[in-house]
């Protein structure tokens, strides 16, 4: 029955506006921020974030950190690193899946975090496939939607919301 369930919530938004306790950041290794969405939530956390992630280092792809939201909505975020599509024939799918268990994983570090919103992940400067990201993004999600209070998808445009909702409906 709807309601009962816990699963994904799809929204279509700007994911820096978002009040829920963590956001996900589509970062790359260096952590030192790019375009996109890691952009746009170095700009709206502020320049402590930068410094913040400079004490961390670098991070894997694959792989994620924990650092503050400073003057972000959210409290914290987790910086998640995709892999860059190469064709498909370099274990990306099971990098992107592995990059959203990570991002998860580190969500549970955090006893806070009970509300939590990714971004598609590899999807823009990355070049993975939007379809199969919105599979395997989802598929991950709904798994571990009982985890957490909240779990949201957040989409940056009409095409993926739409592609997002058929795409949940759709999954085994
Ligand atoms: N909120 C939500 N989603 C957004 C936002 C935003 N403010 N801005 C962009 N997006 C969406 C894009 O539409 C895309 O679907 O985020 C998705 C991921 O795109 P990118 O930000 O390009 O991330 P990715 O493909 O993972 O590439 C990572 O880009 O700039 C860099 O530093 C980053 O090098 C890294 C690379």
């Amino acid at each position: 029955m709807p309601g009962l369930v816990p699963s994904v919530e799809v929204v279509r938004t700007d994911i820096t506006a978002l009040a829920v306790d963590a956001i996900v950041n589509a970062a790359n290794s260096s952590l030192l921020g790019g375009g996109g969405v890691d952009g746009a939530i170095h700009r709206a956390a502020g320049p402590e974030l930068l410094a913040a992630c400079r004490r961390v280092g670098r991070c894997h792809t694959g792989q994620a950190v924990l650092t503050p939201g400073f003057r972000l909505k959210a409290r914290f975020v987790i910086h998640a690193v995709g892999p860059v599509w190469n064709g498909g024939g370099s274990g990306e799918r099971e990098l992107l899946r592995r990059t959203y268990l990570s991002a998860l994983g580190v969500a549970r570090t955090e006893p806070e975090i009970r509300s939590i919103a990714f971004p598609a992940i590899s999807t823009g400067a990355y070049g993975f496939p939007r379809e199969e990201a919105a599979r395997i993004a989802l598929e991950v999600l709904r798994d571990h939607a009982r985890e957490f209070d909240r779990i949201v998808a957040a989409v940056f445009t009409e095409a993926d919301l739409a592609l997002y909702r058929d795409t949940l409906a759709a999954l085994p």
